[in-house]
């Protein structure tokens, strides 16, 4: 058996131990929340969207994605509503979901590829802000 001191001094060594384990545990978790990557996009990612999609896309789908574009009463096709409607083509709705649609446009209709006319960065882009800007506003009810 230690003596008492002995046993104390050794419980000392112990927690000190245990109290550095923890510590580099967090550091650890801390470290490894920060590799996760952001749910909100890029600033300069809605902000380039928000320019492409005036550019490309108001035009028929209206400023608000609301299909009410200045061009939209000329086309036979009924423009779908961005910010509300359910998907038919974008599937899930996802932003992967809608810049696949965009790149390959839709047979018949005058939604046509923008494949060559935006690059992948812009498709994904435009496709960003109809997710989080004009969505997110009809979704919130603002
Ligand atoms: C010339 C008019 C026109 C332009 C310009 C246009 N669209 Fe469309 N878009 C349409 C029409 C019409 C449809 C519906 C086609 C159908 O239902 O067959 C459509 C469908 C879509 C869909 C599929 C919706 C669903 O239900 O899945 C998405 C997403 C979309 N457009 C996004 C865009 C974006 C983003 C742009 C700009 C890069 C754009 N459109 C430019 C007319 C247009």
């Amino acid at each position: 058996m230690l003596p008492a001191t002995a046993s104390v001094a050794a419980l000392r060594v112990f927690a000190a131990v245990l109290a550095l384990t923890l510590v580099s545990a967090g550091v650890a978790l801390v470290a490894a929340a920060a590799v996760v990557p952001v749910q909100q996009p890029d600033a300069e990612v809605i902000e380039q969207g928000k320019m492409l999609y005036a550019d490309q896309c108001a035009s028929c789908h209206g400023m608000e994605g609301k299909g009410d574009g200045p061009a939209a009463r000329f086309l036979a096709e009924e423009v779908p509503d961005l910010s509300t409607a359910e998907w038919k083509y974008a599937e899930d709705g996802s932003v992967a979901a809608l810049a696949a649609v965009i790149k390959a446009g839709i047979d018949d209709s005058p939604m046509t590829p923008f494949e060559g006319t935006l690059s992948d960065e812009e498709i994904n882009a435009v496709a960003t802000y109809v997710v989080h800007v004009l969505r997110s506003k009809a979704d919130t009810g603002g």
